[in-house]
């Protein structure tokens, strides 16, 4: 009989605790890693090593932490299926990271978008860390082999950076990595700021209108969706150039799992206060069951530590082996 050989496929994603958790990280990157988790050999990760590269506040920090680890357990990832560990706590990351600065080229970093846009916005704090980022998500990714990376649009650009740095090495010594593919959503890969649609919506904006965090009470998710900016149409239908209406559509699109005619539809001569409205009860409703289990967990700090603890050493006993066969091609001593 023919034997199946075929590995399941191994998926990586991860996210900074840089402040609290938004819709658009929920809708772009988390509701996939959560869906994914049956099919595919999951391994995720908090990103606290990326995080320091913005200048964190000690006790907040370590509180972002905590409450991104509790948050993504109330989402539904699920220790039994995945791994669920912290970058800080798994060592080969530090380690692969700075063997793959050595093989990124300065030309590449410069040209990273995201590097352009934080160090427009912390000028005073332009650190290298800052600069050479991509080559740790690059070492977070090939740690672990992964096939696939479940991310929002605007991680594009790493992932692409992640694999012309696996193609270089490979091609360099013999293969070695496995070369990923990013996984983005159609729909909800780039979920927009409220308040200026024209921007991403990011848990780093100072005005906290214009995202929605996953812990936001009831009420303020309404009173967000009601004052969102839209334009001066009255009528619910996607097109150009209404950056508003075509933002809040996706969103309700990727919460109902409805097309976006079945939602011009639904809003026919019907005006945007309906239409905010029913957006905002619709991502209330799913956000409840979250907000109530993360209310449990993190109640639960022993828990967390077992949950953690227990991740961290499996990613170890995973990522160690291909640290070890990078430094063995390398040419260092065993
Ligand atoms: P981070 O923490 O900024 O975002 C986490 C995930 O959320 C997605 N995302 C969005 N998706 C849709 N709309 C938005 N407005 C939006 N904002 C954020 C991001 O695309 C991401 O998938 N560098 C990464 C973390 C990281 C990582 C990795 C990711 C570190 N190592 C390895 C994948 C693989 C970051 O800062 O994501």
């Amino acid at each position: 009989m023919e034997q199946n050989t075929e590995r399941k496929k191994v998926i990586f994603s991860a996210i900074q605790p840089s402040g609290t958790i938004t819709l658009g990280n929920y809708l772009g990157a988390l509701k996939n890693w959560t869906a994914m988790q049956d099919e595919f050999n999951c391994i995720f990760a908090l990103a606290d090593l990326h995080t320091i590269t913005v200048r964190q506040e000690p006790a907040k920090f370590r509180h972002n932490i905590l409450e991104a680890y509790a948050l993504l357990l109330a989402c539904g990832v699920d220790l039994d299926k995945s791994i669920f560990f912290m970058q800080s706590h798994v060592h080969t990351h530090a380690e692969l990271a700075w063997i793959l600065n050595c093989y990124t080229q300065f030309g590449e970093l410069s040209r990273m978008t995201q590097f352009k846009d934080k160090s427009a916005k912390h000028a005073d704090n332009i650190n290298a860390g800052l600069f050479t980022y991509p080559a740790l998500m690059a070492a977070d990714i090939l740690l672990y082999q992964a096939d696939l990376v479940p991310v929002g649009a605007d991680q594009k650009q790493h992932l692409e950076l992640t694999r012309n740095i696996a193609e270089r090495f490979n091609g360099l010594y013999s293969p070695t990595f496995v070369v990923p593919d990013p996984y983005i959503p159609k729909n909800g890969a780039r979920v927009m700021s409220l308040q200026d649609p024209s921007r991403k919506m990011s848990k780093s904006d100072e005005n906290a209108n214009s995202y929605v965090a996953l812990l936001d009470k009831p009420e303020d998710i309404l009173r967000k969706f009601k004052r969102a900016v839209t334009d001066s149409e009255a009528s619910v239908h996607y097109a150009e150039g209404k950056d508003g209406v075509n933002n809040l559509m996706g969103i309700y699109s990727s919460i109902t799992g409805r097309t976006f005619e079945q939602i011009e539809q639904e809003f026919a001569g019907k005006g945007y206060g309906d239409f905010k409205t029913a957006v905002g009860e619709a991502v209330v409703e799913h956000l409840r069951p979250i907000q109530e289990r993360y209310a449990d967990y993190i109640k639960n700090k022993d828990y967390l530590q077992q949950c953690y603890r227990d991740s961290a050493e499996k990613a170890l006993a995973i990522s160690i082996r291909t640290l070890r066969k990078v430094m063995k091609k390398i040419g260092y001593v065993q």
